[in-house]
């Protein structure tokens, strides 16, 4: 017996069990180190909250098949032993506690009647039980804040990340699908993501969120100057192209009719007051002339709501440093969101590096370097700030 009171047996069965397969000699080394709990309750060491359960889970909620020899499975299931002591160890590894009188009734019933011991194991993973154990788990809900990495610690946001076609690897981490994510993430907390809702984009050029927005709201406008140095330089994100042929940006299928894109100057905008739920702007404003032209922009933005309507802004904030240009200090950003005439829907969490150690990448060296969470111009430091401000 290892000095965790594991042993092989206890380890496979549980891999079986919760991933269908069999733990590599690696895993199983790595879960029979002395220093893990002694119980064989406590569960194995991240194979509950692993990325692979939650595609497993993932895909026998959208009704795909999970693994490749379900036979193969099925046969390691029946291994367990009999049918009492397998709903006991599948409750007890899934749910976290014994099987109440019902269900080990029920699943006695269905194993005997010739259900699969996959099935139930499926049962288990996707009940509303197991789905309420897995959203207590607390997780950082904040809105307004600095580019915030406890965000991919969050479920909830991660599927929308996700659902955005991006990676969800912690690694390949980056402030601009925060900035798509996070959008939509406070959009749909402060309720105005809505199928008949109306949502401007300033300064959008061809982002890739217009098109997840057109696949869920009523009308999407994206604006943008498309012309000068962003024709051609970084990303081309200011490529006038996308407005004759919107498609060739697309990163997945959209309802064309719902996304329409404008020339448009984010200072100037040609819109009669009260027309939007939501006006937006990413990574857009610091370069629209300085703090005059954004604080210009935030006042627009803001006529251009309904009330009630959202604005949502991610700019540049420095978290330290002296001034740089296209960037803005802490009172400047303060001073922006004021201009707009809007509240704050909560105060901005402006201490999340003060909690987080990073090392921001250099610009000026290598601007393609991830984790890409705060960035370095010569000595400024900076990251993105977003700000959800609501109109009364
Ligand atoms: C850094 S890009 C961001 C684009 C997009 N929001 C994104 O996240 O990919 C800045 C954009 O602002 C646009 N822009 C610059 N000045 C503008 C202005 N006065 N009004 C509207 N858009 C402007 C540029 O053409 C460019 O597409």
């Amino acid at each position: 017996m290892p000095p965790s009171g594991r042993d092989a047996t206890f380890i496979q069965d549980t891999y079986w069990m919760v991933l269908g397969r069999a733990a590599t000699p690696a895993e199983l080394a790595d879960e029979q180190q002395g220093h893990l709990n002694r119980d064989q309750l406590t569960l194995l060491r991240g194979i509950m909250a692993s990325a692979e359960f939650s595609r497993l889970r993932r895909a026998w909620r959208d009704g795909r098949e999970t693994h490749t020899d379900p036979e193969a499975v099925e046969r390691a299931l029946t291994a367990l032993g009999p049918s009492d002591l397998f709903i006991r160890r599948a409750y007890e590894t899934i749910l976290g506690r014994s099987p109440d009188e019902g269900g080990q009734r029920h699943y006695l019933a269905a194993l005997a009647g010739g259900e699969r011991r996959l099935n139930i194991i499926r049962g288990l993973a996707i009940s509303d039980e197991f789905d309420r154990r897995w959203r207590s788990i607390p997780r950082d809900t904040q809105l307004c804040e600095l580019a915030n990495p406890a965000k991919w610690e969050n479920e909830e946001w991660l599927d929308l990340l996700r659902s955005l076609g991006l990676s969800d690897d912690r690694l390949v981490m980056h402030r601009k699908p925060y900035e798509f994510t996070q959008l939509l993430f406070g959009c749909r907390r402060l309720g105005v993501l809505r199928d008949d809702a109306a949502f401007l984009s300033v300064g959008a050029g061809h982002e890739h969120v217009l098109y997840w927005l057109a696949n869920h709201v009523r009308r999407v406008v994206a604006t943008d100057m498309y012309e000068g140095v962003w024709q051609g330089e970084r990303a081309r994100e200011g490529d006038p192209a996308v407005l004759e042929n919107p498609d060739q940006y697309a990163p997945f299928p959209y309802r064309r009719d719902h996304l329409e894109f404008m020339r448009m100057d984010g200072r100037s905008l040609k819109f009669a007051d009260g027309t939007f739920d939501v006006s937006y702007s990413l990574s857009s404003i610091e370069h629209f002339g300085g703090f005059a032209g954004a604080a210009q922009t935030m006042r627009e933005m803001a006529r251009v709501l309904k009330p009630g309507g959202i604005l949502a802004l991610a700019t540049e904030y420095v978290i330290s440093g002296p001034p740089q240009e296209e960037t803005f200090q802490p009172a400047e950003i303060h001073a922006l969101l004021q201009a707009s005439g809007l509240a704050l829907v909560e105060p901005i969490d402006e201490r999340v590096y003060q909690r987080y150690q990073s090392e921001p990448v250099d610009l000026a060296d290598n601007p393609y370097r991830s984790p890409h969470m705060t960035v370095r111009l010569g000595e400024t430091v900076f990251t993105s700030v977003m700000a959800f401000l609501r109109k009364v």
